[in-house]
């Protein structure tokens, strides 16, 4: 199901049929949205549903309809829309519990790279102090843009748009909102906060002049756009002046976590952070990891799970 309509095959749909049908006719069928798709989504025989539309940081909507439509009819979720996830994270997962079935959204933070999932096994076994990091690909883009090329603010959001990083909002992104979900799904998911985005500090990129990135540079430091969570300074993303040798100074739409570690320390995560290829590998990883738990496999376990790493040796 798209904006344009929706295709329902017992069968089993054609892929190459559809996506000729969306490249010729913008369209993934001739069917119009004649039902709510909530009530299609209930409705249809299917076991999991994939949550992809664009994400509303205020309402959660469509998509907290979506996923609610999907567990009350024992579907599994698998999606990477931020906006429910970050004001109802829990009763989400209730409401997934309560039926029996699994919500995964390892594309939620961290497009293809999987942010969550490190810090997860990062926190096992050690208490995480804190966490800090870029968690928003178009403003990372702007900033080096404007530090590498002396591209102007707005050029250099312009180009984050036609790589496809930016929200369908744009100031979502450069207003900081992005990033602060980000930083309240991982702080839940980590168990590290039960913080909402209203306990949320924000500061964005907007007023950032080329004149500061430039200073900052022949320092030999950057301005990066810096999320952070801990028990001492609560949830804070401002932008933040970093040493260029320190690994959370990336460039590009990457995203970079560095998770404290009471115990070992602190460890980074860096990777592409957006882009529609990207996620889609996040949302084909979690699909991958549905079908593992409900058969009792290992799945498609992060290399460094499966190699052994953490929780003792390969057996
Ligand atoms: N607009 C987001 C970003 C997309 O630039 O990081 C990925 O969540």
């Amino acid at each position: 199901m798209d904006r344009s309509g929706w295709l329902i095959d017992e069968h089993g749909i054609d892929l190459r049929k559809a996506l000729k049908a969306k490249k010729e006719t913008g369209r993934v069928s001739p069917r119009v949205h004649d039902a709510p798709s909530a009530a299609v989504i209930r409705d249809i025989e299917a076991e999991v549903l994939i949550e992809a539309t664009p994400t509303d940081f205020k309402t959660g909507e469509p998509g907290f309809s979506h996923m609610k439509a999907a567990f009350e009819s024992r579907k599994h979720v698998v999606t990477c829309n931020k906006g429910p996830l970050a004001l109802a994270y829990y009763a989400l997962h209730e409401l997934a519990r309560h039926n029996g079935v699994q919500l995964r959204f390892s594309g939620a933070v961290g497009g293809g790279t999987p942010v969550l999932d490190f810090g997860k096994t990062c926190s096992t076994g050690d208490r995480l102090i804190g966490i800090r990091g870029i968690l928003n690909g178009t403003c990372n883009y702007i900033l080096t843009r404007m530090e590498g090329e002396g591209v102007a603010f707005e050029a250099a959001l312009a180009g984050a748009q036609k790589e496809g990083y930016a929200e369908a909002d744009p100031s979502l992104d450069v207003d900081g909102f992005d990033t602060a979900v980000k930083l309240v799904i991982t702080a839940n998911h980590l168990k590290l906060s039960k913080a909402g985005i209203k306990d949320v500090k924000i500061r964005g990129i907007r007023g950032i002049s080329s004149k500061e990135v430039t200073k900052a540079r022949r320092e030999g430091k950057a301005v990066r756009l810096i999320a952070s969570a801990s028990a001492e300074s609560g949830l804070v993303v401002a932008p933040t002046i970093v040493e260029r040798e320190h690994p959370l100074c990336i460039s590009g739409a990457n995203n970079a976590v560095e998770f404290d570690c009471e115990y070992s320390g602190p460890k980074v995560i860096i990777g592409k952070g957006a882009g529609g290829p990207e996620t889609a590998s996040s949302l084909l990883r979690d699909l991958l990891e549905v079908r593992a738990k409900i058969d009792g496999q290992p799945g498609s376990r992060p290399a460094w799970r499966a190699a052994g790493a953490v929780g003792g040796p390969a057996r």
